[in-house]
């Protein structure tokens, strides 16, 4: 029997912070089902985005530590360096180089448009650099590079995977097929988990308030003491309904930490106060959190090894990418060496 064809999953985080609940339950929860459950379905590459992130001024240093701390998690997460192309953005210079080439075929007015850019440009006034505003046509040269079927991401980022198909189609129009045109993965649990502190938020790490969101290396009591304090409601029911941001954020939580449906959760609190469902939830979270902390405690302290993955990985993505790259500038009509 012919073996089937795998498909392309790429999806990338930014390295400008401890990791929060939101990106593990919207992201990479599911990259890893995606490259360990599903491993005879797809070749997964992962991606610490550090080109991304340099958009907001940072301490090199902290950079630094923040990439490979980044990096470490992703391996923490169980995702086999081996079987999987996990590797550093900055590593693999054709992502800087496609983007350039991509700049050129998506229009001011389209990148105008986007959301993230208008948020950021309000959060940093003094700082709204030309990268922050061409940050889309990055991501989208991250992800055409590989020739990606699919993109695991939150919701927040569905905004960005509208572009990169715009551009790819656009090109492609032009030139004939060069990318393949990508599809969102936005899983339907997960995909906008809130602040705790303000519901109607996406839970960010760079949150003012850190009691509104939980990083992955929260302690368990830290964990919570910060679910205890989430903002509710004075109905003291729990089920989803309107109005009911808090819990439904909560809901929403302790179904992707347990695999519970929202009638089981609502079966199951029944009579109950929200005392008893926080304390619910703060035991999911811990449970579901304390093996990929207690991996990445380990894995920190051999950075040898991390180097050593963060290496391979990516002479592995350059591999595929400069295909890509050089795919595209011959289309373009940049002149080819023999070599
Ligand atoms: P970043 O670093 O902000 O977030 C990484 C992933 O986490 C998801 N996420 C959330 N999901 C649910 N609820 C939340 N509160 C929450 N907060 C974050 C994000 O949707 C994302 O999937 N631009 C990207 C990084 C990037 C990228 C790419 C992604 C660069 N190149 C190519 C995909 C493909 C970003 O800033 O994600």
């Amino acid at each position: 029997m012919e073996q089937e064809k795998k498909q392309i999953v790429l999806s990338a985080v930014q390295p400008t912070g401890t990791p929060t609940l939101g990106n593990y339950l919207g992201a990479f929860k599911n990259w890893k089902i995606m490259a360990n459950d599903m491993a005879d379905k797809y070749d997964c590459f992962y991606a610490v985005a550090d080109l991304h992130s340099i958009t907001v001024r940072l301490n090199p240093a902290d950079l630094r530590r923040q990439t490979l701390e980044m990096y470490a998690f992703l391996l923490a997460l169980g995702i086999d360096p081996e079987k999987n192309v996990v590797f550093i953005q900055s590593h693999v210079p054709q992502h800087a180089q496609l983007a350039w080439i991509l700049n050129c075929y998506t229009q001011f007015g389209e990148a105008s448009r986007m959301t993230q850019f208008k948020d950021k440009s309000e959060k940093h006034p003094e700082n709204v650099n030309v990268g922050l505003f061409s940050y889309p046509v990055l991501m989208a040269a991250d992800i055409l590079l590989y020739q990606a079927d699919f993109v695991p991401v939150g919701d927040d980022q569905k905004q960005h995977l509208e572009i990169t198909r715009d551009i790819a189609e656009r090109f492609n129009g032009i030139y004939g097929d060069t990318f393949k045109v990508p599809a969102p993965f936005i899983h339907k649990s997960g995909a906008r988990i809130m602040s705790l502190q303000d519901p109607t938020k996406k839970m960010s790490k760079s949150d003012t308030n850190p009691k509104g969101f939980i990083t992955l290396l929260d302690d368990d009591s830290v964990i919570m003491k910060k679910i205890k304090s989430a903002v509710t409601d004075s109905e003291a029911k729990v089920y989803r309904g309107e109005g009911k941001d808090g819990i439904n954020n909560l809901m929403e939580i302790y179904s992707c930490c347990t695999g519970k449906s929202f009638d089981d959760i609502t079966a199951e609190f029944e009579g109950k106060g929200y005392g008893d469902f926080k304390t619910a939830v703060g035991e999911a979270v811990i449970a579901e959190l304390r093996p990929v902390k207690e991996e990445y405690n380990r894995l920190m302290s051999d950075k040898a090894y991390l180097m050593k993955c963060a290496a391979e990985g990516a002479e592995k993505a350059e591999y595929f990418a400069s295909r890509t790259l050089r795919k595209a500038m011959k289309k373009v009509g940049f002149l080819q060496l023999d070599r």
